[in-house]
């Protein structure tokens, strides 16, 4: 996939001294129309008018290997400014894609190119930071995946990027953006779930084959909690973090924002089908994503040595000497926030609605990308931050910190998208290593529009 799109890279003039020379790509997010749901003879539904990546949803899959410089050329031909965010990577502020922090965004007609290095292996992804909930919600997302130096041997590598679109039944995107009904409530669900830009009936497997699947979760708001029926996937990675003792879950759960890579060994006799069911609705019926269906072996028998994924080279947090900071997540329907301070002024709930804020850290409410509201924490470069998330609402939180990794002590973990549920309390340990302003906020994203989102901030 990666030599297709590299071959429809733009020209760019040769580097000169550079060592190991960067790898430039360009990408032009642009309106465009893509066959979410299948037509039937009649050809209905249509088309939906998305905007993605050189014209579709998600954008080309960009894949390299642990170490590159990338450079990307962003043009946008979209009616609105925008950035592009690289989820999860350790970069240098001004390439992190948050507005005017301080990178300004790229207006309509005008380009940027970010340029930066990837030091950890994994799976990650890129969207827009301006009108998130807009943006994504139009198409905008796309999968960033790092290979380990040497990756492990699996027959497949699939990237599986999910996204929840909400349609009306002529296919039209509801343009609804951030809507206090789901601002306040639990965000932006849609009713038409797809796999890498379309609705998915059945994945073809062989007998003996093992697949290495990177699961994204490109969503608004929609939490999945995955089965593979008949199967015992084993969590290699989340995050694009190794997890240290990969094992066989019996649920994959995956938040906005957040990463799986599984092991998926596939042990069932040709003719066999499986579905992959989404538990996520609670107590609803588990909704079936797609069935795995069984060809002819492609070896006499399984393979069964372990994989084990090499850890990325990340700063240790130095726990004994870390920065506490306690954040409250407060807010929302059913909660028992009364009032907030919006850029200094205090309001009740009842006025936070009007101006379609719900939420707020420790009684305050995050006002824009760039607002200087007082931050969280602060921080010298090469100190260690510990953040103590309570979650006082009584909705689940995936909460996301820019720009450094953060390990989870307790289960041992490193991360960068961290759900909390109602009533839980996550600690998220995590060294300073780059100055700037670093967004930390709710990654379902109407949540982060209706006030759920600060910064922590790193000096030199
Ligand atoms: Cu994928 Cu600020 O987020
Ligand atoms: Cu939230």
């Amino acid at each position: 996939m990666v030599s297709e799109w590299r071959s429809r890279a733009a020209p760019w003039p040769q580097a000169s001294t550079s060592i190991p020379s960067p790898i430039r790509l360009s990408l032009t997010p642009q309106p465009a129309r893509q066959q979410l749901v299948a037509p039937d003879a009649a050809g209905s539904p249509p088309a939906t008018d998305i905007w993605g990546y050189d014209g579709r949803a998600p954008g080309p899959e960009i894949r390299v290997r642990q170490g590159t410089r990338l450079q990307v050329a962003v043009t946008n031909r979209l009616p609105a400014p925008t950035t592009v965010h690289w989820h999860g990577i350790r970069l240098p502020v001004a390439m992190d894609g948050v507005p005017h922090m301080p990178t300004p965004p790229i207006l309509p007609g005008a380009s940027f190119t970010y340029d930066f290095a990837l030091p950890d292996a994994g799976t990650y992804w890129y969207h827009p930071h301006y009108d998130d909930s807009e943006q994504l919600g139009r198409g905008l997302t796309g999968a960033l995946i790092v290979e380990e130096a040497s990756p492990p041997v699996v027959d497949r590598d699939l990237v599986w990027l999910l996204s929840d679109w909400r349609l009306d039944r002529a296919a039209r995107i509801d343009e609804r953006f951030d809507a206090l009904i789901d601002v306040s409530h639990g965000g932006r669900l849609g009713n038409t779930v797809t796999l890498n830009g379309t609705i998915p009936d059945t994945v073809a497997v062989q007998r003996h084959e093992r697949l290495r699947l990177r699961l994204i979760n490109a969503a608004s708001a929609r939490i999945f909690e995955l089965a593979f029926d008949g199967h015992a996937p084993v969590v290699l990675a989340l995050d694009g973090q190794p997890v240290a003792a990969p094992a066989p879950v019996e649920r994959v759960v995956l938040a906005p924002g957040q990463r799986a890579d599984l092991l998926l060994d596939c042990p069932h006799e040709p003719g066999g089908r499986f579905a992959v069911l989404d538990h996520g609705d609670g107590g609803v019926a588990p909704y079936r994503l797609l069935d795995l269906v069984y060809g002819a072996p492609i070896r006499p028998a399984a393979v069964t040595a372990p994989v084990v994924l090499p850890p990325n080279p990340l700063p240790i947090p130095d726990l004994a000497q870390a920065v506490p900071c306690r954040i409250a997540l407060e807010g929302g329907a059913m909660g028992n926030l009364a009032s907030a301070r919006l850029e200094g002024e205090t309001l009740t709930l009842a006025n936070l609605a009007r101006r379609g804020r719900a939420w707020a850290f420790n009684g305050v409410v995050g006002s824009s990308h760039y607002h200087f509201d007082a931050p969280l924490l602060m921080l010298k470069v090469g100190q260690t931050g510990l953040l103590t998330v309570v979650n006082e609402t009584a909705w689940p939180h995936p909460v996301h910190l820019h720009g450094f990794p953060v390990y989870d002590p307790a289960a041992r973990q490193w991360r960068d998208t961290v759900l909390i549920y109602p009533g839980e309390t996550a600690e998220l340990a995590f060294v300073a290593e780059h100055p700037g302003s670093w967004m930390f906020h709710c990654h379902i994203l109407e949540h982060q529009a209706g006030g759920m989102m600060g910064f922590v901030n790193v000096t030199p």
